[in-house]
């Protein structure tokens, strides 16, 4: 079957240009003018881009007392929805778990349910001998980037020593190591005395995790993977502070990258202080900044200090625990600290992005595309298989109408939560028609994909 989308404008990370996109069975066959196929697509004012890549998501994870409320099903549908048609999950290993264990209680998870496809980072949290002895394997699984997280003291935080003895790993065998940059140990000290002096509230949970450090492990984290001679990837940078280490570094010319999340550029501490309870709604970590903040990771994206605009979609419902509900945020009424930390975002990165940074005049379309498709590809080992579009490239295409307009709510979203962060907020520009690897999944309003078709994408090793 060979389907032609006419007209439109294709846009990649480098150009714009109008031309007939040729899609046979999975890949795309050809680009050019004049092409025929068994279908045809009139895409006539609109723009032909790569399918979104999210880098950062946590489906039906095991956190806080609960799990996230999205499956590898519904999260995905609701990616698609939103022009995603491929995202990173995190593995999260269980103390004692071998990694191929753990990789394999994450298939589980997506096997019959995926719809886009889909690779995994292995989190780390038991380095153990066997651990350090598998770790080069990562690469015949297919999963080559390693996460550490520096926070969650007493639950997934690990100390310096792995987290060295992980980068020495990666830069003997070429696999990135991505690093939850915060310093948990201070961290741990701030929310015991907050709780002593009887703070309760969704604010504090801001106000114990302080940017500076952010800003310290975000420095930390670097001139480790310096020594060790490693590439790093920080996920969800949040602030000036961490940035400024970033910029340092890269300055110097090493192989440090950086993603930040969107709902960075759109929140501020002052969103956990809503009234009541309401502030649980915006909690997650790193917490939300200053408007200052937010202004420099705008410079950030637009000036490649940052490379990446993921989500890091961790979906928990606002009154969980009841209707067959997960439990929820209500888990950290009276104490902050039992919030279950994540927001949900996987349906509208791109269209909130085209709005606010394309036609905010933040940055150019072609920067979008790299942003948000191309440099996801590029640095997790998927280019130009996915990010791209050009021939024998995997046709995962979004045709994008820049005029449709929509107004975001948790009344006509797919993601499973009872909230979003957006609520209200109007947006120009929409996902018309997602393809993954050819097949339709979203025509406008409808859904047409089918669970278990999206498949694991086996990743190439790191490499600049
Ligand atoms: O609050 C967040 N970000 N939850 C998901 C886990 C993580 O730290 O990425
Ligand atoms: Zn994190
Ligand atoms: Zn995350």
């Amino acid at each position: 079957m060979r389907t032609v989308i006419k007209g439109g404008t294709v846009v990649t990370a480098s150009d714009t240009y109008t031309a007939d996109v040729l899609i046979d069975d999975e890949q795309i066959a050809a680009i050019g003018q004049n092409l025929a196929g068994d279908m045809t697509i009139d895409a006539n004012g609109m723009y032909v881009i790569p399918g979104g890549i999210d880098v950062h998501t946590h489906l039906d994870m095991p956190f806080g007392g609960t799990t996230s409320s999205d499956n590898f099903f519904t999260g995905h549908q609701a990616a698609a929805f939103g022009g995603t048609t491929t995202h990173i999950d995190f593995a999260i290993q269980g103390k004692g778990m071998s990694l191929k264990e753990t990789l394999d209680a994450w298939h589980g998870r997506a096997r019959g349910k995926a719809v886009i496809d889909y690779g995994f980072h292995i989190a780390i949290t038991d380095l153990n001998e066997a651990v350090m002895e598998e770790l080069p394997y990562c690469i015949d699984y297919g999963t080559t980037s390693v996460k550490l997280f520096m926070a969650y003291k007493g639950a997934l935080m690990v100390d310096d020593e792995t987290l060295f003895r992980a980068m020495q790993q990666a830069a003997k065998h070429g696999f990135l190591i991505c690093v939850h940059a915060e310093n948990g140990d201070a961290i741990d000290v701030l929310i015991r005395q907050a709780l002593e002096a009887g703070h309760t509230e969704p604010k504090y949970h801001a106000l114990t995790r302080p940017p500076e450090l952010e800003a310290e492990a975000t420095y930390r984290a670097i001139r480790l993977s310096e020594v060790a001679g490693s590439p790093l990837y920080v996920v969800h940078l949040t602030n000036a502070g961490a940035l400024e280490a970033v910029q340092l570094a890269r300055g110097r010319g090493a192989p440090i990258y950086a993603e930040t999340c969107v709902q960075y550029f759109f929140f501020t501490k002052d969103d956990l202080d809503r009234p009541g309870f309401e502030g649980a709604k915006w909690v997650c970590s790193p917490p939300y900044r200053e408007v200052s903040d937010q202004q420099a990771l705008w410079k950030g994206v637009a000036d490649n200090s940052l490379q990446v605009i993921s989500t890091d979609h961790c979906p928990f419902w606002y009154e969980g625990g009841i209707d067959g509900r997960p439990a929820g945020k209500e888990l950290g009424k009276g104490n902050f600290a039992k919030i279950p930390n994540g927001c949900p975002g996987i349906e509208d990165r791109m269209k909130v992005l085209y709005t606010a940074g394309v036609r905010g005049g933040k940055f150019s379309i072609n920067r979008w595309v790299e942003l948000c498709c191309t440099n996801p590809a590029r640095l997790f080992g998927m280019y130009p298989k996915k990010g791209v579009i050009a021939p024998g490239s995997d046709a995962d295409i979004v045709i994008w109408n820049p005029e449709a307009t929509a107004t975001i709510s948790a009344a006509t979203q797919h993601m499973t939560t009872d909230y979003n962060l957006y609520e209200g907020m109007e947006v120009v520009g929409l996902p018309q028609m997602v393809f993954s690897r050819g097949r339709l999944l979203v025509d406008g309003d409808t859904w047409k994909g089918e669970a278990g078709s999206g498949v694991f994408v086996h990743r190439k090793p790191f490499k600049v």
